[in-house]
């Protein structure tokens, strides 16, 4: 069986880190794990320099088309004043919104090699395994109006909506208690029912639906800004975090640090189970963006993005044990002692994106072959 795989690498290192991916593509074809096919296009600023669009209509249909879409990064300052319609996020959040991909699953794990790393005491982060489960395709990143316009005096009004619906809040709750049945059985639920409307639905309909249909799930509900402060303080409380579209963008970035890096974390975006196919629309992209500042210098840590083939192989290709085992390369690599810059004690030897990357296949080919 085939898997076709369209890469969009994008800008900044997205193009560096991609190209560590493909090596691992090419050594689980030579191994014999599967057959990929791959195809390329422009996303972000690159489809705006040729195009004068974030993505193109043709890059989207060979988007819906493919079995899986692996994402790098978008954006830098190249593009600051570009119009904000094709911005190169824009591309990113169409392809969130076309595809239908509600479901952002962003696990952060320590590997205990890499406790020391993070700005976090090693034990606060060290064994730390959980998930954020972002809902990616609604509340205020699309919700209408969403606009600036100018008063009658003069004045200028800004106007973002945050919006749910239950069905939207239902369907991420279902992944949550479905991910945690295999985890730790246990779900934390952010939102801030205090102040917003959103909120108080967001708590209802997880309640409803726990009470209906998964009461044997342990579930919480922690207010966002109380959440942020229970990350940094003792993550290891929880287990799968379910929350809305802005607050899992803030506190998977901060998840993230607890790690080590921003280049550890793999993300996957899901969309519904297809019911005659079986088959979910989704793409997969490492959480940390473009990073401009090293951007072509080969410094890149390619671990976030080798590890979100490692969820495509998973969720997308039915290759749990080939994903098993790319993992646990990367973690053995770790263990070594090999280092990119952004990992590395301060003044030790670092390595850079295609030496990762080399490392990791070669561990992947010794444990595979
Ligand atoms: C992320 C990113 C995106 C987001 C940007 C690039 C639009 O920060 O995937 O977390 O805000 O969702
Ligand atoms: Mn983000």
């Amino acid at each position: 069986m085939t898997h076709k795989l369209l890469l969009l690498p994008g800008d900044g290192i997205g193009p560096e880190v991609m190209a560590e991916a493909e090596k691992t593509l090419r050594a689980l074809k030579e191994i014999g794990i599967a057959s990929f096919e791959t195809e390329r296009d422009l996303v972000g600023g690159c489809a705006y320099d040729a195009h004068k669009v974030a993505i193109t209509e043709d890059a989207m249909r060979r988007a819906e088309e493919a079995d899986a879409v692996l994402f790098g990064a978008v954006g830098g300052p190249k593009w600051d004043k570009v119009g904000y319609d094709v911005r190169p996020e824009a591309g990113l959040l169409r392809l969130r919104k076309d595809l239908g991909l509600f479901a952002n699953i962003r696990p952060a794990i320590c590997y205990p090699a890499l406790a020391d790393a993070s700005s976090l005491k090693r034990e606060v982060v060290e064994g730390l395994d959980i998930v954020i489960l972002r809902e990616l395709t609604g509340g205020v990143y699309f919700g209408e109006p969403k606009e600036i316009v100018t008063l009658e005096n003069g004045d200028k009004r800004a106007v973002d909506t945050q919006v749910y619906t239950t069905p939207e809040i239902e369907r991420i709750a279902r992944v949550a208690f479905e991910l945690a049945r295999k985890r730790r059985n246990k779900v934390t639920s952010s939102d801030k029912r205090n102040v917003m409307k959103s909120g108080v639905l967001w708590t209802n309909t997880v309640n409803a639906l726990h009470q209906a249909e998964y009461a044997d799930v342990k579930l919480e509900h922690q207010l966002a800004d109380a959440l942020g402060m229970q990350l940094v303080r003792w993550p290891k409380q929880f287990d799968v975090i379910v929350t809305d579209n802005l607050f899992g963008d803030m506190l998977s970035d901060v998840a993230a640090m607890l790690t080590g890096s921003l280049g550890m974390l793999p993300s996957a975006s899901l969309g519904a189970e297809d019911k005659k196919s079986k088959k979910r629309k989704a793409l997969y992209e490492p959480v940390h963006g473009s990073a401009p500042d090293i951007a072509g210098k080969g410094l890149a840590n390619p671990i976030a993005m080798i590890g979100s083939l490692a969820m495509c192989l998973r969720y997308s290709f039915g290759l749990g044990e080939a994903a098993d085992a790319l993992e646990k390369a990367v973690a053995n690599v770790l263990a070594s002692g090999l280092r990119t810059k952004d990992i590395a004690a301060p003044g030790a030897n670092a390595i850079g994106t295609t030496g990762m990357g080399d490392a990791v296949v070669t561990e992947l080919r010794r444990t595979l072959k």
